[in-house]
């Protein structure tokens, strides 16, 4: 746990040094990535899952006959989990891809879970993306919520993280916020809070993903190939066996501070475009502008700094 512990302060410290100038330079960019074999096996899909740059870049594809996928090979409580990620391009109606965490496996009828799927396009339309959060087999703490994106997400390469700590949750793309859930006390175990394994998937979801299935996977585009690097772990591993945790308090504490800045929640706001979970309003624009001056901030230590970050 030493290492994580260290590894965690390699993250916030550049944070705490930064916080005395004008901007913060944390970033995804800094966080430490595992090759495939050092944190991950293969879900299914057998040479539907093929390995590059000696494992640091792993890609998935859909044909007819299977998807692929692969998971972490420990079961963390809390952290932060990210990926670089890029989906298939042209025609990719119906394609589902997905990078989530679950214990679906363990809890059948009680699982939690934190979903990113990205929900295939029609040529020429952009992908959308989904978020979804169960805590305890329930969606009652907060539905499914569909977002634009702001770039093309076929182009390149871009960062997904999900914070998921003792009393929040927060879904990121790139240094982005685009959802965040804070534990109440009425929230009982509808709040995400039994250990969970990280997931990465793509299979065909013709029958609800594009248009609530109208427009279905179509194989003549075959191999859909979704590309995941920077892979990277940095949570709290816990006993398969009797979930016990050797994270200390100190871990939990370090994720446990991690939250928005005021700047990234008025950027979260200008992301949502409205109060009603569902279809999200389109965040090109003013987003944009926002995002030069969060670019370099992943991370908020409650109370350090709030006055420091300088945004304009
Ligand atoms: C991985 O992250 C590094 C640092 O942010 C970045 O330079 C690189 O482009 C990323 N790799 C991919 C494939 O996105
Ligand atoms: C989780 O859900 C199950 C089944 O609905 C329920 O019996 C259990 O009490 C719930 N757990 C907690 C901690 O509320
Ligand atoms: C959980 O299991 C591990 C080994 O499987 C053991 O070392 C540890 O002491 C156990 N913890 C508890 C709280 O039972």
């Amino acid at each position: 746990m030493a290492s994580l512990l260290l590894t965690i302060f390699a993250i916030l410290f550049p944070l705490f040094l930064a916080s005395h100038g004008s901007t913060a330079t944390i970033s995804v960019q800094d966080l430490p990535t595992l090759s495939f074999e050092e944190g991950y096996i293969q879900l299914f899909g057998d040479t539907n899952l093929k390995l590059l740059g000696g494992g640091r870049t792993v890609h998935i594809s859909l044909v007819e006959r299977t998807g692929a996928g692969f998971a972490s090979q420990d079961l963390f409580l809390h952290g932060f989990f990210s990926a670089s990620i890029k989906l298939p391009s042209h025609y990719a109606a119906g394609v589902v891809v997905t990078f989530y965490m679950t214990n679906g496996d363990m809890f059948e009828k009680t699982h939690d879970e934190l979903d990113f799927e990205f929900l295939g396009n029609v040529r020429g339309r952009e992908w959308r993306v989904q978020t979804n959060v169960y805590g305890n087999g329930s969606t009652g703490v907060s539905r499914e919520e569909r977002y634009n994106f702001w770039f093309d997400p076929t182009d390149d390469f871009h960062h997904y993280s999900i914070l998921w700590s003792h009393d929040r949750i927060i879904f990121y793309i790139d240094e982005v916020p685009i959802r965040e859930v804070v534990r109440s006390q009425t929230m009982g175990a509808d709040f995400p809070s039994k250990p969970m394994s990280l997931y990465a998937t793509i299979w065909d979801g013709s029958s609800w993903a594009t248009s609530g299935g109208r427009y279905k996977v179509k194989y003549k585009y075959a191999p859909y190939i979704a590309k995941f690097a920077n892979l990277s772990l940095q949570g709290c591993i816990v006993n398969p066996s009797n979930h016990s945790s050797p994270c200390d308090d100190s871990d939990h504490n370090l994720f446990n501070t991690m939250t928005l800045s005021s700047d990234q929640r008025l950027m979260m706001l200008s992301t949502s475009g409205g109060t009603v979970p569902g279809e999200k309003a389109d965040i090109a624009g003013g987003i944009r502008f926002e995002l030069n001056c969060v670019s370099h901030i992943l991370v908020h230590v409650q109370g350090t700094f709030d006055k420091t970050i300088a945004c304009r």
